[in-house]
């Protein structure tokens, strides 16, 4: 299934207001709420390199700010520059577990026609929880 339009739209929009000087790799992310709402988010560099925000974790950061609760994110479109289709990295996978369905829908994609896309079970099969805690 191709990315959602409004939302690698929205994604593309974000990735222009990226904070990037020390990577010059501007991402942009957007996500649907089972409810229908949109919120997108940028990756925000620091001089103190560990402390850089992904641009997947700002969007979703954004929700949650909103009242959004785990499980309510369906849909969430990374777009990134030139020809790049690269996964979410793996503090970004533990957050999408967090908040996205294990059949929640991810994309990656870029000003091409390509894309990749997982759900949020491909990108952390047999992630750490607590159900089932004894
Ligand atoms: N980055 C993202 O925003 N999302 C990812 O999934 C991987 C990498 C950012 C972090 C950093 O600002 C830049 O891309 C280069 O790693």
């Amino acid at each position: 299934m191709a990315a959602p339009s409004d939302l690698k739209a929205a994604a593309k929009s974000a990735a222009g207001n990226a904070y990037v000087p020390y990577s010059d790799f501007p991402v942009g992310a957007a996500l649907r709420t089972a409810d229908g709402r949109i919120f997108s988010g940028c990756n925000v560099e620091n001089r103190s390199y560990p402390l850089g925000m992904c641009g997947e974790r700002t969007a979703i950061g954004t929700a949650a700010s909103a009242g959004v609760r785990p499980g309510e994110i369906v849909e969430l479109v990374v777009f990134m520059p030139g020809t790049n289709l690269f996964s979410p990295c793996g503090g970004c996978r533990q957050v999408i577990a967090e908040f996205m369905p294990a059949d929640g829908k991810i994309w990656a994609t870029n000003d091409g026609e390509g894309q990749r896309e997982w759900t949020a079970n491909d990108l952390l099969p047999d992630g750490f929880s607590f159900d089932g805690l004894s």
